[in-house]
């Protein structure tokens, strides 16, 4: 694992980089996305850069981590309905390839054919990451086998309660996810993982430092190839 320590805007700045370079280099490329606050000022400066002419998206295709279970894509808590409002409806993406995971309807057989989807399109270039403050990576949380592909997954008390930010009260938290597995996000060829604050801080410790175990679902990117983890200072600081 490579690491970048910088403010927020910074390692916002260098991930979107990453990705514009990737595709410039690979028109057509595979990009694995996330959701949440910390990618936010990621996908602003993609934006921006679409708008400035300096990346196209128009050949790429998308997949993203993970969907709420019972949520309608048009819910505003949805990640579709995030995805839309912060990234694809303000670049020249053909929406037909960007892919969200569903949360409703067949959401168990579109869950269910989904790896082999990714493969159909020969796998996942280049792969976001936030990471949740127990260390759990997309909807993975600990205790998921390190070989998961895409599931169901049951949400934990911590992760209910951090993302009952967003909702108006935290019995709309839906409890259950649909996500790609820990073996899913392996897969992708390269990853860039991006945590700030001081809430990401054990975790991000734990990440760096702590062994490989199933119990902090993030520390099997400890063995991934080709991961570069971007902080800032505040969940940099138990690592110092
Ligand atoms: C959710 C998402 C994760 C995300 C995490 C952290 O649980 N499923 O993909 O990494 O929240 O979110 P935030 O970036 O808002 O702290």
């Amino acid at each position: 694992m490579k690491l970048v320590v910088g403010n927020e805007d910074m390692i916002s700045r260098l991930i979107a980089d990453e990705f514009i370079k990737q595709v410039n280099a690979k028109p057509n490329s595979v990009l694995g996305l996330a959701t949440g606050t910390s990618p936010l000022k990621v996908y602003a400066n993609l934006v921006k850069a679409n708008k400035e002419g300096k990346v196209t998206f128009k050949d790429v295709a998308t997949f993203n981590l993970d969907e709420y279970v019972g949520l309608e894509g048009t819910h505003n808590q949805s990640y579709r309905y995030f995805m839309n409002d912060n990234l694809f409806d303000h670049i020249d993406i053909d929406k037909s390839k960007t892919h969200v995971l569903k949360g409703v309807g067949n959401y168990i057989e579109y869950m269910n054919q989904y790896d082999d989807e990714i493969a159909s399109f020969g796998g996942i270039d280049l792969q976001i990451l936030g990471i949740g403050s127990d260390g759990h990576i997309a909807f993975n949380e600990p205790g998921t086998p390190f070989d998961s592909l895409t599931h169901i997954a049951e949400l934990t008390e911590s992760t209910i309660r951090d993302n009952s930010r967003l909702f108006n009260d935290i019995s709309e938290v839906p409890t259950k996810a649909v996500t790609m597995g820990l073996k899913s996000i392996m897969n992708a060829k390269k990853i860039v993982l991006i945590a700030t604050g001081k809430n990401k801080a054990k975790a991000i410790r734990d990440l760096l430092l702590g062994p490989k175990t199933e119990d902090v679902p993030c520390s099997i990117l400890q063995d991934h190839p080709d991961c570069t983890i971007y902080v800032d200072e505040d969940a940099y600081s138990l690592v110092k």
